[in-house]
């Protein structure tokens, strides 16, 4: 954990709508009771990693197989999808035990994830491309982990490869035999394993580095929390009305991804109460600047303003300032652009409400708002479809030079 005052902890809970962030946590507190276990053990997840696909990635490493398995995958895509042919004996051995939904997996609330996704898409898509991917530039220990490894140096591939995730899992067939989520979750738990394997050798990676080796349990959550728990506050918080039904849907869906990811069942919240209390004791208070973290920030910032995507540089540094708060803007030099800010201040949840039909007035800048949904949608959807899915590779170095 890094170090923080309680007094911004508490800012930064105010500025991201949570309803307390009590104090700067010392010891993990929080208790497996609220977790898909249900056993009452305080377990540190940040002392947990995943052994056994990490060693099936020292071994495909030591092997030099790395990029022949990554030729065999490009095969493996759908849900339904043969083990490819072309992989060592025992990648294929792991992958038979890994490539399937946990027996506690719900059929009924997986398929009511998918309506519910294709339902919110546009909010999500904003919440998880100027919220989440932004905040992940200020997540510290994945910002350093992100820009050390081979996919730093191609931030736009890496970002192409990171929505793929996304789309995959927010697809209104993610779960389906013609779905891509299961395949797209175990490519992502064996990246992982790899760069488990390959930043302890990076000198520059390990010189700022607290743990022994990146990405444990605790770290994954912290992304999950940054990703999935934000989008449903943001979702409230925006007036959307979301069923009972329907935010159980989208908390099991990913109490899935997070079993595929290699999380634990003990650390895996049971309710979105509990994902609030588990985020407010290691998301929140972790969040700070890294010399990485903000060169990352430029890059992912530089591409949702290309011009192409019809996005103003002023309006989307304001929008993730409203999204995030002005401490995270400030962190990462965003420009002000006040007359934007006020505007997405006031005109936001008027915009929402109108197309929620809670309010029969379109705000002025509707056609803006019209627009930037349609750009970030484009950043997704282009990268989407099957023809043009940047699809997930093993890396098999670090960040070169
Ligand atoms: C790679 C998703 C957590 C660090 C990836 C990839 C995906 C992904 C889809 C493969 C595409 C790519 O190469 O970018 C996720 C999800 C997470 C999560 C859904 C949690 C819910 C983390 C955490 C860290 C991390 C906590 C570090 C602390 C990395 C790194 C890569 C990677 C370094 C490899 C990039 C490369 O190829 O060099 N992740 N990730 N991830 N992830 Fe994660």
């Amino acid at each position: 954990m890094g170090n923080i005052s309680r007094r911004r902890a508490l800012s930064l809970g105010a500025a991201l709508g949570l309803a307390s962030v009590a104090s700067a946590p010392k010891a993990w507190a929080w208790s497996s009771l609220g977790s898909l276990a249900g056993t009452d053990a305080v377990t540190d997840p940040f002392q947990v990693w995943d052994p056994e696909p990490d060693q099936v990635a020292a071994r495909l490493l030591a092997d030099g197989v790395i990029p022949a398995v990554n030729t065999a995958w490009r095969s493996w895509v759908d849900n339904s999808d043969p083990l490819p042919s072309g992989m060592p004996g025992y990648l294929t051995s792991y992958l038979q035990q890994v490539n399937r939904l946990p027996s506690w997996a719900d059929a009924d609330l997986l398929a009511a994830s998918e309506r519910y996704y294709k339902r919110l898409a546009s909010y999500l898509f904003v919440s998880q491309s100027l919220g989440s991917g932004i905040m992940s530039t200020v997540i510290p220990r994945e910002a350093r982990a992100v820009y050390w490894s081979a996919g730093g140096a191609d931030m736009k591939e890496r970002a192409a490869k990171t929505f793929t995730f996304g789309y995959d899992l927010n697809s209104e067939t993610a779960w389906q035999p013609t779905g891509h989520f299961i395949v797209t979750a175990n490519k992502t738990r064996l990246v992982h394993s790899v760069v488990r394997n390959l930043l302890p050798t990076s000198a520059r990676f390990m010189a700022t580095a607290d743990q022994p080796k990146p990405i444990s349990n605790g770290d994954i959550l912290r992304t999950f929390h940054s990703v999935a728990t934000f989008a449903h506050s943001n979702l409230l918080k925006w007036g959307i009305r979301l069923s009972a039904a329907e935010q159980e849907a989208d908390l099991h869906a990913w109490q899935v991804a997070l079993h595929l990811l290699g999380v634990q069942k003990q650390f895996i919240p049971a309710s979105w109460a509990a994902a609030q209390d588990q985020a407010t004791q290691l998301l929140w208070p972790d969040l700070s600047p890294t010399d990485e973290g903000t060169s990352l920030a430029e890059t992912l910032l530089g591409y949702i303003t290309d011009p192409t995507l019809g996005l103003d540089t002023g309006f989307v540094h304001e929008f993730v300032r409203y999204l995030l708060g002005n401490e995270i803007g400030d962190w990462l030099g965003l420009r002000r652009d006040w007359a934007q800010a006020a505007l997405i201040r006031v005109e936001w949840p008027l915009y929402v409400a109108f197309r929620e039909g809670t309010s029969s007035v379109l705000p002025g800048s509707g056609y803006l708002f019209d627009q930037a949904l349609r750009g970030i949608a484009m950043l997704y959807l282009s990268n989407g479809t099957s023809a043009t899915q940047t699809p997930v590779t093993l890396p098999a170095a670090n960040r070169p030079g």
